[in-house]
């Protein structure tokens, strides 16, 4: 087989069988296939798609490309979860203590953030000795005695997608649907958890920016579940702005203990509530949806879903204190405050260049490898449809750094007004 005739086979609209998938990712994997070639494989996927099978085969392949993680040890069904991506996206934080207060066991791989979204493992460093490199005993132990471990993904899990996914970023492919669903499934199935919640985003930080576009990829990457015998269920959640108020690391973590002491904003609440509701009825504690949120909502007001926050930190390393005391996480010096420029509504915010702006201010990284730092990120004060005065704060950039005019003109740039007041927005929009 020649790599060039199966770039050519696909680019001339031909489907690709098992045995030449195969020896595309293991080519890749093994170094024999070289990234040119790749990319333009990857573009020629973006322009022409995959068929069903190729991406069950691509997914498959991908898994196969190194270490798979038996939780056979683990007693229950394990659940995991998944999001494609965001802004302000901190619901895994809240989820995992919130599902496992509930007995459901949660085996939770995460990954760092990267461009312009950002990623649990970060978020939960900025607490004082917090691990998140777990052996693979420690991290079985803990989901078995306590319900509940999280950990970075090891570096042997999905070689082949890693590779991939970092030539994509440089190559303008990572919105393929085929891609992204198979990137995704790949880890989940590799980490080996028996039944999978996917949190789709869907909007301006988005990678899917229509509905149409999330629906398509919401289905690709259930039906991967179900061709490889893993429960899936996909929720679409709003991402036209970013989730909660907070964009960051510390704070991030902030706002995620506020929403388990109930006392969290609305949208970050209402999605992590569904997504969890999902993960327990997937994990057969409850029957159904309306259920599933009524009993997890008890669990937070009854103070549960905190204590067990409280605990996930405690037996990972992190100081506990911190989840009592906040104020005790990294803090920036400096605290700008950008202001509104017009009278009106916020009509839009760009939750992309937010996120950007949030890596500028140095909460994510530009290339990998990069250090974060945890105190810096930003406060919106001002989402869709709020009414603001001309001269008032819309958000604060919090920062180490001395000199930030660019990330203030991006927020600048960011947000649009409009005098009529637009219409409510979704927060969940479709299950599949
Ligand atoms: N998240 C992933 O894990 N992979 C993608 O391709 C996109 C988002």
């Amino acid at each position: 087989m020649r790599m060039v005739d199966l770039i050519h086979k696909k680019r001339e609209g031909g489907s690709l069988t098992r045995a030449e998938i195969e020896y595309i990712i293991q080519g890749y994997t093994r170094g024999e296939i070289p990234d040119y070639q790749m990319s333009a494989f990857a573009m020629t996927v973006f322009f022409k798609g995959m068929n069903k099978q190729e991406i069950a085969d691509f997914t498959n392949a991908i898994v196969h490309s190194g270490e798979t993680i038996d939780l056979s040890p683990i007693k229950g069904i394990k659940v995991d979860k998944h999001s494609t991506g965001g802004v302000g996206d901190k619901v895994s934080l809240i989820i995992i203590p919130l599902v496992a207060a509930v007995g459901v066991p949660v085996a939770k791989m995460s990954g760092r953030g990267l461009g312009h979204t950002g990623g649990t493992i970060d978020k939960l460093e900025s607490i004082e000795g917090f691990r998140t490199e777990l052996s693979r005993e420690e991290f079985i132990h803990n989901v078995n005695t306590y319900k509940m471990a999280i950990a970075g993904q090891s570096a042997n899990l999905t070689p082949a997608d890693k590779k991939l996914y970092a030539l994509r970023d440089v190559t303008d492919t990572v919105d393929s649907i085929p891609l992204i669903a198979s990137s995704v499934m790949s880890k989940k199935i590799a980490s080996g958890a028996d039944c999978i919640v996917l949190d789709v985003k869907v909007g301006s930080g988005a990678f899917m920016k229509s509905l149409a576009q999330a629906k398509e990829l919401a289905q690709t990457m259930v039906e991967i579940g179900k061709s490889l015998n893993r429960k899936t269920i996909a929720v679409i959640t709003d991402m036209s702005q970013p989730l909660g108020y907070e964009i960051g690391n510390a704070n991030e973590v902030k706002e995620a203990i506020t929403v388990l002491q109930g006392k969290g904003p609305e949208d970050l609440t209402v999605v992590a509530l569904t997504i969890a509701s999902y993960m327990t009825i997937l994990g057969e504690v409850y029957k159904d949806f309306d259920q599933a949120y009524r009993e997890l909502e008890r669990v937070i007001k009854s103070g549960q879903a905190f204590a067990k926050l409280k605990e996930l930190v405690q037996i990972q390393g992190g100081n506990p204190e911190v989840i009592d005391h906040p104020d005790k996480l990294p803090q920036a010096k400096n605290h700008i405050e950008v202001k509104a420029w017009q009278s009106g509504y916020v009509e839009s915010i760009n939750a992309e260049a937010i996120g950007i702006t949030a890596m500028l201010l140095g909460a994510g990284r530009k290339k990998k490898g990069d250090l974060i730092d945890h105190s810096a990120g930003i406060t919106i004060l001002k989402k869709i449809g709020d009414e603001v005065k001309a001269g008032e704060p819309i958000c604060i950039l919090h920062t180490n750094m001395e000199e930030c005019g660019e990330a203030e003109q991006m927020i600048k740039n960011a947000f649009s007004f409009s005098k009529v007041k637009p219409p409510q927005i979704k927060y969940v929009y479709e299950v599949i």
